[in-house]
């Protein structure tokens, strides 16, 4: 039975790194303990919180009821052949050192994804994104418990219902299922994907293309912009990108004709956020350790001793505003607590 602690704090457990406690905490490396943490009597109905790296979540409040650290651990070969590998990985594993393993050993398809904090069992949950590619596009299957029955069910990934910072998990299952592993289908003739912003021009500094090359540029365009979880608490982009139909978005053009936007299928039109709350002026504000990245506006960030509710409070200030000035209601891409 792994070690439980009472009352402890929760500040080393998330990137916000805001203060608040859990009555009581373990971590599990496989399901054996995950199951013999959930049927012990002392917990009882407790409510249960799963955590991976702490780096989606912002705490409002004390937890009253038992918080669970994924640490399941492991990489295994499924299948391979001279295209293709399949492999499942522990949800505990942590993200960025996953994506580095499989461009060290040249599959491809996570490259993009490169330094995102977190785990793998958090990845399918918001089907993780970045530069151009989601999560969504090289998941087979997704393991999880019933968290009622223990009993394992497993998703393949149209089961999964992944959308934009979406996907059954964050939503119709949301607490219902605990992610155990996760199966990627890796290429290893990759096709690169360099479109996005700047990324095409930065791997082109580097001189050749491929996963490594690709892998530093992404690394170095994410760190110009976004902080370091080690030196500043965020949970990186607070809100999601709004998606709005075409006749809003022709009324917002004419009003900003500057507004940026990518074109999605159906006439839809996603906006990005920051561009919003930027140009609102929230860009660089500061109340107390409360914040909004300087160099960012969808990042709110911690400067040391915030509280989660000064920085929901700021959120709320933000996601107001823009309602007022754009008629748009911005979605929490944050799970807040
Ligand atoms: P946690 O914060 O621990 O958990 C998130 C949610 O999932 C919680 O509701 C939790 O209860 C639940 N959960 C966690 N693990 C499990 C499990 N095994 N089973 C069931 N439920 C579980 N995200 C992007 O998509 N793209 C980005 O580019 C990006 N950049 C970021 C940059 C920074 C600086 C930071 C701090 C965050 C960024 N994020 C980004 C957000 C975050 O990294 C991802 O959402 C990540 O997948 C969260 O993983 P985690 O393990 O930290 O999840
Ligand atoms: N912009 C501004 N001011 C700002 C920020 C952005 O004007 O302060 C405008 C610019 O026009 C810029 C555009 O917004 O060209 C897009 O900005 P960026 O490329 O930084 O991306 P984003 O839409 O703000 C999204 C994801 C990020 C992901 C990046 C890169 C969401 C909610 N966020 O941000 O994901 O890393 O694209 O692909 O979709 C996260 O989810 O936590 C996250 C960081």
């Amino acid at each position: 039975m792994p070690r439980i602690y009472q009352d402890i704090s929760l500040k080393p457990y998330n990137t916000f790194g805001v203060e608040a406690k859990a009555r009581y905490l373990a971590s599990f490396s496989g399901e054996q303990e995950l199951r013999d943490l959930l049927n012990d009597s002392q917990f009882g109905e407790m409510p249960v919180l799963l955590l991976g790296g702490g780096s989606n979540i912002l705490f409002t409040r004390d937890f009253e009821g038992l918080v669970l650290v994924n640490r399941i651990g492991g990489i295994e070969m499924l299948e391979e052949d001279d295209q293709y590998c399949v492999i499942k990985v522990g949800a505990g594993e942590n993200w960025d050192e996953l994506v580095d393993y499989c461009v060290n050993n040249g599959w491809g398809g996570l490259e993009n994804l490169s330094y995102i904090p977190g785990s793998v069992g958090a990845s399918p949950i918001q089907n993780i994104g970045a530069y151009g590619t989601e999560v969504k596009d090289t998941i087979q299957m997704v393991h999880t418990l019933n968290r009622d029955s223990l009993f394992p069910v497993a998703y393949n990934n149209h089961d999964c219902r992944f959308d934009y910072r979406n996907s059954i998990f964050k939503n119709r299952l949301k607490d219902k299922r605990i992610i155990t592993h996760v199966t990627f289908k890796l290429s290893k003739k990759p096709q690169y994907n360099i479109h996005y912003g700047s990324l095409k021009e930065t791997v082109q500094e580097k001189g050749e293309i491929n996963l490594q090359t690709i892998r530093d540029s992404v690394i170095e365009i994410r760190r110009s912009k976004l902080p370091e979880p080690e030196e500043t608490g965020s949970a990186g982009s607070f809100f999601k990108n709004p998606v709005v139909g075409q006749k809003e978005f022709k009324k917002l053009q004419a009003a900003h004709p500057d507004i940026p936007s990518y074109t999605l299928a159906g006439k839809r039109h996603k906006i990005p956020a920051g561009w919003l709350i930027d140009r609102l002026g929230w860009k660089g504000y500061r109340e107390g350790d409360a914040g909004v990245h300087t160099r960012q506006a969808l990042v709110l960030v911690n400067y040391g001793q915030a509280g989660g509710r000064e920085i929901y409070q700021l959120s709320q200030r933000i996601g107001e505003s823009v309602k007022s000035a754009f008629g748009i209601e911005l979605e929490y891409e944050v799970n807040v607590l």
